[in-house]
């Protein structure tokens, strides 16, 4: 049910974070402006900012404001998320041409100039999340840092992104398994340390804490079998993206695997896990069980 108080303060959230965003992007020297062209036209592009979100959200679950390491955090994950979206569309990848209604980051500029965005974007983030917070316990800082390394890199979105990119090797799997694989890799785990990182930020305990990454994990699988979902019933137009590009990559998705039906079957049941979840935290949970029930309705 649409609460305009709650998506009022969700929709000034964002523009505070689009704001804060821009006004701490770091220049680069003169000689590479085509390299800040590119980070820039990414960066600034038309994006829901859904894990930015789901850091402040979780980060004011125990007290009354957002804490400065909340901002710091989430422009961290969404550099990762933006350099992460520049090489999945690149022709070695998804080979991809539209995103976020523009031309994919390699089609504007070039494939070098596209990687070499994807790699500052990332390096960059950890430059963020590094930085001095005196806000923030270094010991927290430390466990943020290294909860991202691990859940953006190897244990989880790098690994995930290889197992979308090949077929199933493993004889001790079905495909099923494999798949929810790929979905909560390449996609949860950014979701799962956004909820985690709000709530090791937000001061709270090492109980919140697991149980908002175990939300954020749910949310991100219901995330990402709509993503399927919607490149099917869906259109270029509203999606801003190619809805053509699972199937030209003849990928497995929820949709391949299962009909429309079942796959959002499977979608509702990782959202009712998430949203139950909400329902045992304790704290101020109202947003945060706002943006998840209006995620579920999305269109793009
Ligand atoms: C797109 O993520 C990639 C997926 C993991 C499905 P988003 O749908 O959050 O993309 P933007 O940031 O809003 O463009
Ligand atoms: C995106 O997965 C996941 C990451 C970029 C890590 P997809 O390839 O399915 O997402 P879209 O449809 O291109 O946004
Ligand atoms: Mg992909
Ligand atoms: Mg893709």
């Amino acid at each position: 049910m649409l609460n305009q108080n709650l998506q009022k303060q969700i929709e000034d959230l964002k523009q505070d974070f689009e704001t804060y965003l821009k006004q701490n992007f770091t220049a680069l020297p003169h000689y590479t402006k085509r390299l800040e062209d590119a980070m820039r036209y990414s960066l600034f592009s038309k994006s829901k900012r859904v894990r930015p979100l789901l850091v402040f959200l979780a980060s004011q679950i125990g007290q009354p404001s957002i804490p400065e390491a909340a901002y710091v955090f989430a422009s961290a994950i969404e550099y990762i998320h933006t350099y992460s979206l520049i090489h999945d569309d690149l022709p070695c990848m998804d080979n991809d041409t539209l995103r976020r209604n523009q031309p994919t980051n390699h089609i504007q500029f070039d494939e070098a100039t596209a990687l070499l965005a994807g790699d500052a974007l990332l390096t960059q983030a950890f430059a963020i999340a590094s930085q001095q917070v005196t806000t923030l316990d270094a010991k927290r800082q430390l466990q943020a840092t290294n909860a991202l390394a691990n859940k953006a890199g190897i244990q989880g979105m790098v690994s995930g992104q290889a197992a979308d990119m090949q077929v199933m090797e493993q004889d001790n799997m079905t495909q099923e398994e494999y798949l929810l694989f790929i979905h909560t890799y390449k996609t949860a785990k950014l979701f799962s340390v956004s909820t985690q990182i709000g709530a090791i930020v937000g001061g709270l305990t090492d109980l919140q804490q697991e149980q908002l990454a175990e939300f954020g994990l749910q949310l991100g699988i219901c995330f990402q079998i709509q993503d399927d979902i919607l490149e099917t019933t869906s259109s270029t137009q509203v999606l801003g993206k190619n809805t053509t590009s699972d199937q030209v990559n003849d990928k497995l998705t929820y949709v391949s695997l299962y009909s429309v039906e079942q796959a959002q079957e499977k979608m509702k049941q990782a959202y009712e896990k998430a949203r139950n979840i909400l329902d045992t935290i304790e704290g101020k949970t109202e947003l945060l069980i706002y943006l998840t029930e209006s995620l579920l309705g999305r269109k793009a």
